[in-house]
């Protein structure tokens, strides 16, 4: 049997992108054990499908710290005490504190629901309507200081339609991007991903353009 690999998930929000973790785990598709699902909302949904599903949960409230870094210090301190090889972001909504962030490079992940480097940040769906950009899409990238600009691993991408508005181009994102996160970290946790600081390698060989998620699963851009 294939050795598992150990995973950190951070969330704000309902968790979406987590259910669909746990559910490529379940399928057996994700060699991934949960070691934690953190968030900054106790209130977040993403907390509440942890717990059914048996996780270990973690909520911190920034507002009991002097200052972001504080919290992001303690906060990631204790994703690694938890034993987690690698840290999944779905939809944490922070920017972090780049001292906290950096014995994690290589090995923290980012789902964003853009075309990186196209709007990095908040308010997606709705920059690339007003843009009037004729696709969309999501992006894994690893994690830099930099917000939303560490090297992109794969992306998928949908046609913008007349009459799409910000809530249906969300709506049809998602199920993208539940396919694109399980894709990406499953690469990770076959070892077949990795990203020294400087080269994203695929198998060894430097990945040249950022992988695309077709009808089968990620392919080379092309
Ligand atoms: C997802 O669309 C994800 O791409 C986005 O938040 C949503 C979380 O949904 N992430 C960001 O905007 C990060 N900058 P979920 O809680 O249902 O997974």
């Amino acid at each position: 049997m294939a050795t598992t690999f150990r995973i950190a998930v951070l969330a704000s929000g309902r968790g979406s992108n987590l259910a669909a973790l746990i559910a490529a785990r379940d399928r057996g598709e994700l060699p991934v054990e949960f070691a934690l699902v953190g968030s900054d909302k106790a209130s977040a949904g993403a907390l509440r499908l942890a717990e059914a599903a048996g996780i270990p949960t973690l909520a911190l409230d920034p507002r009991g710290y002097p200052d972001r870094r504080a919290f992001d210090l303690d906060l990631f301190e204790r994703i690694a005490a938890s034993g987690a090889e690698l840290l999944v972001l779905a939809g944490f909504m922070r920017i972090i504190d780049a001292d906290a962030l950096a014995p994690w490079i290589g090995r923290m992940i980012n789902i964003h629901p853009s075309l990186l480097p196209k709007y990095r940040g908040l308010h997606t769906h709705r920059r690339a309507l007003e843009a009037g950009d004729a696709e969309h899409g999501a992006s894994v990238h690893f994690v830099t200081a930099e917000l939303d600009g560490g090297p992109v691993i794969a992306q998928a991408r949908l046609a913008i339609t007349p009459g799409d508005d910000e809530a249906q181009l969300a709506q049809r994102l998602l199920p993208l991007e539940h396919r694109l996160l399980p894709a990406v970290l499953g690469l990770l946790a076959s070892h077949r991903l990795r990203w020294d600081g400087h080269t994203v390698q695929l198998d060894g060989q430097p990945l040249a353009a950022p992988l695309e998620l077709g009808a089968h699963g990620l392919q080379p851009a092309a």
